[in-house]
């Protein structure tokens, strides 16, 4: 549409293109494109329709030299006549969708000023009009009309044939030979053509079949079309012909076998042929099975039944959509808030998952209903999905599984076809639970793909085909029925696209081996579906009872990986709060004068450090510095909670616990002053510490690991320095850092389709690992406790000594600064 639009809009910009910049221009268009958008929305085809639209500028470059030969319809869009006429053109673009480079169709609205022109110089009169244009048209051809042309598609496409039937030279190059075949022919054909099948279609003189199957398969490699007469008397005995229309292989040896179809028809056929083996779409890939085994999909190949739909596809759908679509808007208000809720609300209404997804569906959408403001943010939203509120038995399982939406290639398939299954499946079960808005299910699809579907052209092509027709929609079944055949025009439009997966080709759906009571024929001999046979089989093949559970995780499993996920946010979440409070209180007893105004004689000292080694600051701050920390400690009012979170630990308790223990008091309180410091000497730190617990949590790492850098002792002796210089806080933090990455990593191991028990495995090593911590918080404690008896004397001398410990601190607190600078520099 963006094309068409900046197309139809350069007529008027075109004076605007000469006085202002490039820049300027764009911007222009684009607001224009955007006012025009409805006036050029007012003809009566769209890109979406596969009918190239005609206007004053690209008449010539596609009409003149085109090698294919184009017929064009000249309308007026405000005519009655024109308006009736232009489904039956559109059915008529998609039912010779195929024939494409050889003839290929267009339509110009002569009512748009810019285009009287064209028409009056085509000499168009009177609309509808339909004009064939040769291949290689001249520049002054003014085309053949099609006098008195019939109003349905069977007689159009005909009158196309016998058009290009007498075809002058030269003839459109992508156009295969339309005439009869002769036994002659046919005994030098493999001598001079190297396809693998010769169809013949054996009819009498009137019949179009041969030809409209001719030109169906002629974008197919290793196959070509034929037909043969019933008059060909020779061939039809060799053959044994009796039926006509009937089709034959014939083989490059000479053998020959009948083509079996369902019915004898042209769709038929040319289905069938299309499926033949080896045969493929000229440019694409010949499609070997032994591909999709081979490990060229980046993830283990999951066996599926074609004919199945799997809850795999339909969770992982969930998973993208929710957690990575809708993670591309911070904010949702008005339309998308809109467009969110009637999408929560279908999916928490029809979903027809597992308890626990159906629960956490249900508590999302309820927590959005109640939500009265007029915004509601990703974040908020996300903390739902992930189940923060910790709803019993509620959760949807992280990452993606494709099984029945698997690709060849890992851009093919997937999420769109997610989205497809899962429309389906959500149309029919509003239908079985019989709802009371027939709509409902289908304008909220309409609102999510609008709204929030990535990819931009095919929210374009969906929008068009729901303005056009949704209104219809007036019962459940006829919403079933409308998506089901809007989807089967999005797949006749890209059969062929370079989207497509050769392992998937686009047909029209259901196949007749996957439904043959669904297809049938008119009188005319034209395709018809059969509606309620078509009806039925959507309500079986999408019904809740058919999802097969292959390759989904235990629901036991996703629950507690979600557990084991919120214990390390909460983990994560305590490092944070507590790195802010410590920063909080080093600003607030720092800035208290007897501690944070330094001497003449102190700030000499410190001019002094600022060159030395770092090494002598290093073994400052395990010595006095842990004293001056000591003392900061005592100063500050919030003890130092080190202790597992979750653990109860009343505020009395710890205080009595905290005074007399020095060594404890050191092993914790050294980590508060390297980060209050940081905080204190360096604002840029503390808000970043603020913003992002993670990055906190990493920041300290780094400098656990420069630290392990410096001292060459063994890994125990890095422990102790941990413990003695970084105290429980930093290791803490880097705990809870190593159980996120533990969560991540078992993410990673789950998007990468890595079976249940491994992610299982890596969740049993997750909680030992908490475990583990939880245990490390009590070591500290029972610690702390066997030093509280430790002589009080000492305990005065070390206040004694507490202002040289303000200087050493001070001194650490500029080595830090500088270690801080350092590590920015670090990438
Ligand atoms: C709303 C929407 C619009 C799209 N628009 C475009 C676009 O403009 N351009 C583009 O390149 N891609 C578009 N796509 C993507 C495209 O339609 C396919 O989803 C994608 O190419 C993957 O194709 P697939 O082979 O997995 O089959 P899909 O078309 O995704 O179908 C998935 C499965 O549904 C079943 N199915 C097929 N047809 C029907 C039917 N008629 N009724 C019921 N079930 C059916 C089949 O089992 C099939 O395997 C769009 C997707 C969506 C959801
Ligand atoms: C059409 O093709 C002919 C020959 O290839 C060439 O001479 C002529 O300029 C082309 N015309 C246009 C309008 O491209
Ligand atoms: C593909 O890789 C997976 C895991 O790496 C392996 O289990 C599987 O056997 C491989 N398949 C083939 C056909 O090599
Ligand atoms: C796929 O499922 C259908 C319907 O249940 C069944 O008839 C068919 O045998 C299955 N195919 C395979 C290969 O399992």
């Amino acid at each position: 549409m963006a094309r068409r639009c900046s197309r139809a809009t350069s007529r008027f910009t075109g004076d605007i293109h000469i006085h202002i910049g490039k820049l300027v221009t764009s911007a222009v268009s684009l607001c224009l494109c955007l006012l025009f958008l409805s006036s050029a929305e007012a003809g009566l085809y769209t890109a979406s329709d596969q009918i190239q639209v005609l206007t004053l500028e690209n008449v010539d470059s596609v009409l003149v030299n085109s090698t294919a030969a184009i017929v064009v319809e000249f309308y007026a869009s405000w005519c009655g006549h024109c308006i009736a006429f232009s489904p039956v053109y559109k059915s008529l673009a998609r039912d010779i969708k195929e024939w494409k480079p050889a003839v290929d169709l267009a339509a110009i609205d002569c009512a748009v000023e810019e285009n009287r022109k064209v028409c009056t110089g085509f000499g168009i009169r009177g609309y509808p009009t339909i004009k064939f244009f040769h291949a290689y048209s001249k520049g002054d051809s003014t085309g053949l009309a099609f006098g008195g042309f019939p109003r349905e598609v069977r007689g159009l496409r005909q009158r196309i044939i016998d058009a290009l039937e007498s075809h002058e030279d030269p003839w459109p190059p992508a156009c295969p030979p339309l005439e009869p075949t002769s036994q002659a022919e046919i005994d030098i054909f493999f001598e001079t053509n190297s396809v693998e099948y010769l169809a013949l279609i054996f009819e009498d003189s009137k019949s179009y079949i041969g030809r409209e199957v001719t030109l169906d398969l002629l974008q197919y490699d290793n196959i070509a079309v034929r037909r043969v007469l019933s008059t060909e008397e020779a061939l039809v005995a060799k053959l044994g012909v009796t039926e006509f229309p009937s089709c034959y292989l014939y083989y490059p040896g000479g053998n020959f076998t009948r083509l079996n179809v369902h019915i004898e028809a042209r769709t038929f056929y040319s289905y069938a042929l299309q499926r033949l083996h080896g045969v493929v779409r000229s440019g694409k890939p010949r499609p070997v099975t032994e591909d999709l085994q081979r490990n060229d999909t980046e993830e283990a190949w999951r066996p599926f039944n074609r004919s199945m739909v799997y809850m795999a596809d339909l969770e992982s759908a969930l998973h993208y959509s929710l957690r990575v679509e809708l993670s591309a808007h911070p904010v949702f208000k008005g339309e998308t808030l809109n467009a969110l809720k009637s999408y929560i609300s279908v999916l928490a209404k029809y979903f027809p998952g597992r308890p626990v997804v159906v629960n956490l569906l249900k508590s999302v959408d309820s927590w959005l209903q109640d939500h009265t403001g007029a915004e509601v943010s990703y974040a908020a939203l996300r903390e739902q999905l992930d189940n923060s509120g910790q709803v019993p038995d509620a959760a949807l399982p992280e990452g993606v599984r494709w099984v029945g939406c698997q690709g060849s290639k890992p851009y093919f398939r997937r999420y769109p076809c997610g989205v497809w299954t899962l429309f389906h499946v959500l149309t029919v079960q509003a239908q079985s639970s019989a709802g009371s808005e027939p709509q409902e299910v289908l304008q909220a699809m309409a609102g999510y793909v609008r709204n929030f579907f990535g990819c931009r052209p095919c929210a374009e092509h969906f929008s068009n085909m729901v303005q056009e027709s949704l209104a219809e929609v007036h019962s459940l079944s006829i919403a079933v029925l409308w998506l089901w055949s809007r989807h089967n025009r999005v797949n006749n439009r890209l059969a062929g696209a370079p989207s497509e997966d050769p392992h998937f080709p686009k047909i029209q759906w259901p196949p007749p081996e996957l439904c043959s009571g669904c297809h049938g024929v008119k009188k005319s001999g034209e395709h018809s579906w059969n509606q309620e046979q078509v009806l039925a089989f959507l309500l079986s093949h999408f019904s809740s009872d058919s999802l097969l559970t292959d390759y989904l995780e235990d629901e036991s499993q996703v629950l507690a990986q979600q557990r084991a996920k919120h214990e390390s946010q909460k983990l994560l979440l305590e490092a944070q709060r507590r790195v802010e409070r410590k920063a909080r209180e080093a600003l607030g007893s720092i800035t208290q004068p007897p501690s944070s105004q330094p001497t003449a004689e102190e700030e000499e000292e410190e001019e002094e450090e600022e060159g030395a080694q770092e090494e002598m600051a290093e073994e400052e701050e395990g010595g006095e510095g842990a004293a001056a920390a000591d003392e900061m400690g005592s100063k500050t009012s919030e003890p130092a909670s080190w202790a597992k979170p979750g653990v109860e630990t009343g505020r009395g308790r710890r205080q009595a616990q905290r005074k007399p223990s020095i060594v404890g008091m050191r092993l914790r309180d050294l980590q508060e002053d390297i980060v209050d410091l940081d905080s204190f000497v360096n604002q840029h730190y503390k808000a970043k510490a603020l913003r992002a617990a993670a990055a906190s949590s990493r920041v300290k790492r780094r400098s656990l690991q420069r630290k392990e850098e410096q001292d060459p002792g063994p890994v125990f002796g890095l422990g102790m320095e941990l413990d003695a210089g970084l105290g429980m806080v930093g290791l803490q933090a880097m705990e809870t850092d190593l159980g996120l990455d533990m969560g991540q990593q078992s993410e990673r191991l789950q998007k990468r389709g890595l079976t249940g028990q491994y992610v299982a495995g890596s969740e049993v090593e997750l909680s030992q690992r908490l475990y583990a911590q939880s245990h490390r918080g009590r070591w500290v404690s029972v610690l702390s406790i066997g030093f509280s008896a430790v002589d009080i004397s000492l305990c005065i001398f070390l206040y004694f000594l507490s202002s040289m410990c303000l200087l050493a601190m001070y001194l650490y607190f500029k080595n830090c600064l500088r270690l801080r600078r350092a590590k920015v520099a670090l990438p």
